[in-house]
């Protein structure tokens, strides 16, 4: 089964946003297994976005990553990885298409609302990095069988 971390990035969660994005990943059907409200501090802003190390744009990252609390949310099940990247919507806000999440409430690559893994490799060590097994409450939902075949 797929995981993918989440994290309603700084800015989502000062623009009252936690909500409307939350329901779409709910009305979807997706299943959140775990969920959390934290402040990321710089050392795991530099692990968990590591990749992005000597990158132009890495302190400003971290810097925008650590600037408030965060949402951290583990999304599993089929093929979430892809499902939640299609929701989310491209990088830069401006070329998210309308009906994504970064389409419909973001304009900048700095303030565009929310991570999530690119890969189910990258799901399962993103969760790892914020989530003990113990925290992962939700598992089989009884609606379960009319979401997946
Ligand atoms: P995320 O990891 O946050 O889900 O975003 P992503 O996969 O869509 O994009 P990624 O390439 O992993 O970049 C991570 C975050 O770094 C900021 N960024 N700024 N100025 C720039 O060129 C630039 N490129 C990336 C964005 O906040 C992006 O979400
Ligand atoms: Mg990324």
């Amino acid at each position: 089964m797929e995981q993918s971390l989440i994290i309603l990035k700084p800015d989502a969660v000062q623009r009252g946003l936690v909500g409307p994005i939350i329901s779409r990943l709910e009305q979807r059907g997706l299943k959140i297994a775990g969920m959390k409200l934290m402040r990321i501090d710089e050392s795991l802003a530099r692990r968990h976005y590591g990749v992005h190390e000597g990158k132009p744009f890495f302190a400003s990252l971290v810097e925008y990553i650590t600037s408030g609390p965060v949402i951290t949310m583990v999304v599993s099940g089929k093929d979430v990885v892809s499902t939640v990247r299609t929701m989310v919507g491209a990088t830069n806000p401006t070329q998210a298409v309308p009906g994504t999440i970064r389409g419909d409430f973001a304009l900048e690559i700095g303030r565009n609302l929310i991570h999530a893994s690119d890969s189910p490799e990258n799901g399962k060590q993103e969760v790892s990095l914020f989530f003990s097994d113990k925290e992962l409450v939700l598992g089989e939902r009884s609606l379960d069988s009319w979401i997946y075949e």
